[in-house]
């Protein structure tokens, strides 16, 4: 069934000029980009995005990071697009992450990680919302 997630092409990712390489992993997989913008988001904005993760301890330094530089911001539609950005991507820790995702590629920890993708179809919607209007997003 097509579906939408919000993906994000994290401050380090932009820094190592890996925009393209990411919008290409997508796309080669049918991913269609449906919506995308840049953003350098405020400390406040990151907290808000992240809000489900306030009590953890890695709270503060990844809301520094997400707001130490631009962001790409972009909504994907596909069959199953939730699972399969998350496989693209690879596991959240890069040394746990499997050969050809683009954290196991890419990213040098756990929290500069290249790239994020939402976990559950609840998530997709409060995250595409909170960076997107309805006029932003061009299904297809
Ligand atoms: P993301 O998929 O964007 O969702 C939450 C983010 O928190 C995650 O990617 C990592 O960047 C970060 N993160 C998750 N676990 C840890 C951790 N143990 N230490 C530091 N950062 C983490």
């Amino acid at each position: 069934m097509a579906e939408r997630t919000l993906s994000i092409v994290k401050p380090d990712g932009v820094r190592k000029n890996l925009v393209g390489e990411v919008i290409k992993r997508f796309e080669e997989e049918a991913l269609k980009v449906v919506a995308l913008k840049m953003a350098h988001l405020t400390k406040d904005q990151a907290q808000g995005f992240y809000h489900v993760h306030r009590e953890r301890p890695f709270f503060d330094s990844l809301t520094t990071f997400m707001s130490s530089g631009p962001v790409v911001l972009m909504v994907l539609e596909g069959d199953g697009a939730i699972k399969k950005v998350r496989k693209i991507m690879g596991a959240t820790n890069p040394s746990d992450a499997e050969p050809g995702t683009i954290r196991k590629d890419f990213a040098d920890s756990i929290e500069e990680n290249i790239v994020h993708g939402s976990d559950s179809p609840e998530n997709a919607g409060f995250e595409i919302n909170y960076f997107f209007n309805a006029l932003e997003i061009f299904g297809r």
